[in-house]
């Protein structure tokens, strides 16, 4: 059953104006077209030349004034709009962001699928070419606004044909019309290209150091900007996963990336480029190679050789988007490089929008561990072409709380987000609040619990990323084992082991180095642990493991009544469609529950405590 798509954030706003002009007038426009909310004022705009994003939102003479930036004010706008919406005070001091750059990555194809998603098509093309409609994406590029995202990359991060010509002249007029689609919400494009893309277009090498490759990417920025004045730059992912890069010709990743900063730097163009970067070939027997330290060895000894336009974009955690990681040791190295934490809204390890999974309190908990924020942050989307953006309706609750933290940094708080896109979304007098908050809340936990607990990751199927297969990994080459054997299960990376921990400043290091210190959450991330090993509440890790997938689909089973609950409050479309996942997500913590708690049944023969029932 389709679900009504309006029932976004913002179903209380007039249609979006389609003759936006700048953010500045667009600004102007939403405040005129939904004066109804401002409760009988008005609202002025005020430009601060050289603002950029900041603002403020002042009282004058009985109505409202909102100050700021080209861009600050339409954020400025939006913030009225829905504080008013919310029945809040919409008056605040100067805010400024705390991430300059706030990226949405789409790993979107041209063929119209997109890798890892899971809300329908691409919402740019299909059939190998640009496919929109523009009054959704003006759609879009409110929601963005109003969330303060400043910034996307519209294709996927491996790049395949022909998304490597949006930059040459044949597709460039249709990228452009794009750009221009977007320019009113003050959201810039990036383009994911191929670092080969001297070698498709006819020179025998893309060599950085080779002046001909060098002309090449110089030109080729040259006609970008003929089309695309405040183009933001080229996203890269180089010598990761089989893409092309720089250690093809023995160059290093600062040279790499210093190619095509300096074509771009004439026209303040930038270079993200991700530390996405590991041997996906790794033979299991090898106990040495730890996929984990891999970004770390790569780029800490690069620190200070990047142009000053490179970003180097790294995940929040070592691995790949798992439940639980602690935070990448990048973000305390590298003190002279430019930075964006990278997250991933997109469900490929959490639960695939099927399964309810609010992202907050991870990005809480990295926050936690990091000391000094990057400059910049990105988010890997979750948006498709599905009627409600999401797939899952509650998914939507992601996005929204992603702007917020991007805008907030430090000051972020995953349950006042959640409040706010509930109260936007379903109304501000929504009865069940309290419940749904909770729900939000709670969805972590539950899935961590019936997938795999303790930092242990790498269960799932290897396939498709959903549902329980604990060896899928194990023997396969792409450096991701949990190594369980009838004793103990969980790699050593303390000194002893890998030697992992000591990427870490010391502090931290000696923290994760013992395991009486070790956040209980990371044990098994950090060590090899016994099944008989006492933890801190006097439960042997076995029985732990029992316990909590156990305990995660009894929970999940929570979620679904609880959802139920809220029938008469909800849309039927709405609560249909998403019961229909409530459903599924029980099934798979099930699925989960007894394979997993067989597994290790089978390994060591233990029966649970409790004497619930484990299927052999
Ligand atoms: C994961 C994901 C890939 C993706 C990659 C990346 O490995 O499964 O689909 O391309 O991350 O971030 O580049």
């Amino acid at each position: 059953m389709p679900c009504d798509e309006k029932l976004c954030w913002l179903p209380f706003l007039q249609d979006v104006p389609g003759d936006a002009g700048g953010p500045a007038e667009l600004a102007q426009k939403e405040l005129a077209g939904n004066a109804a909310l401002l409760g009988g004022k008005s609202a002025a705009v005020s430009l601060l030349p050289g603002a950029g994003d900041g603002y403020e939102i002042l009282e004058r003479d009985g109505n409202y004034l909102v100050r700021g930036g080209e861009t600050g004010v339409l954020y400025g706008a939006y913030r009225l709009l829905t504080d008013c919406y919310r029945g809040e005070s919409p008056l605040r001091p100067w805010t400024m962001p705390a991430f300059s750059l706030r990226m949405l990555n789409h790993w979107d194809n041209m063929d119209g699928s997109v890798e890892r998603g899971y809300a329908g098509k691409s919402l740019f093309f299909a059939e190998d070419r640009f496919a929109y409609d523009p009054a959704r994406i003006r759609r879009y590029g409110r929601l963005l606004a109003s969330i303060g995202v400043n910034a996307v990359c519209i294709n996927n991060v491996n790049v395949h044909a022909p998304a490597d010509q949006l930059i040459t002249e044949r597709l460039l007029p249709k990228t452009a019309a794009l750009a221009d689609l977007l320019r009113p919400f003050g959201v810039r494009l990036l383009l994911a290209v191929d670092y080969a893309l001297p070698v498709t277009q006819g020179l025998p090498t893309a060599d950085p150091l080779d002046e001909k490759v060098q002309a090449f990417w110089n030109r080729q920025c040259d006609l970008i900007y003929q089309y695309i004045p405040d183009f933001l730059g080229f996203l890269v992912k180089a010598d990761s996963e089989f893409r092309p890069g720089p250690f093809l010709y023995h160059r290093s990743h600062a040279e790499g990336a210093n190619l095509l900063a300096r074509a771009l730097k004439p026209h303040g163009g930038k270079v993200i480029w991700r530390c996405f970067v590991y041997n996906c070939r790794q033979d299991w027997r090898d106990h040495a190679t730890d996929r984990p330290m891999a970004a770390y060895r790569h780029y800490a000894p690069l620190d200070g050789q990047f142009e000053d336009n490179v970003i180097l974009q790294v995940k929040n955690g070592p691995y790949d988007f798992q439940v639980r990681e602690p935070a990448s040791p990048l973000f305390y190295a590298m003190p002279n490089t430019v930075k964006a934490l990278e997250v991933q809204l997109a469900q490929e390890y959490t639960g695939q929008q099927i399964d309810l999974y609010y992202m907050p309190p991870m990005w809480e908990e990295w926050l936690s561990q990091v000391p000094d924020l990057p400059d910049h942050i990105c988010a890997v989307s979750n948006l498709g072409n599905d009627e409600n953006w999401t797939g899952h309706f509650l998914a939507q609750a992601n996005l929204y709380a992603y702007g917020r933290f991007a805008w907030l940094g430090r000051a972020f708080d995953g349950k006042a987000a959640a409040r706010e896109w509930i109260a936007l979304t379903l109304g501000s007098d929504f009865p069940e609040t309290e419940r749904l908050l909770s729900m939000l809340l709670r969805s972590r936990g539950v899935y961590e619990k019936y997938t795999s607990p303790l930092g242990l990751c790498w269960m799932v199927n290897i396939s498709h990323h959903y549902g329980p297969s604990p060896e899928g990994y194990e023997f396969s080459l792409w450096g991701t084992y949990h190594r369980a054997d009838y004793l103990a299960v969980g790699i050593d990376r303390t000194e002893k082991g890998t030697g992992y921990t000591r990427q870490y400043p010391k502090e931290l290091a000696e923290q994760y180095e013992s395991m009486d210190t070790c956040p209980e959450e990371m044990l098994l991330f950090f060590h090899r642990v016994r099944y008989d090993h006492m933890l801190r509440d006097g439960r042997t890790l076995l029985q732990r493991i029992y316990d909590d997938h156990f305990e995660g689909a009894e929970e999940a089973e929570g979620l679904l009544k609880d959802w139920v609950a809220l029938q008469p409050v909800l849309p039927d479309g709405i609560y249909a469609h998403t019961l229909d996942r409530f459903r599924r997500q029980v099934q798979n913590a099930r699925e989960w529950r007894d394979v997993i708690n067989t597994y290790f049944h089978r390994f060591t023969g233990t029966p649970d405590a409790k004497g619930r029932t484990i299927y052999d």
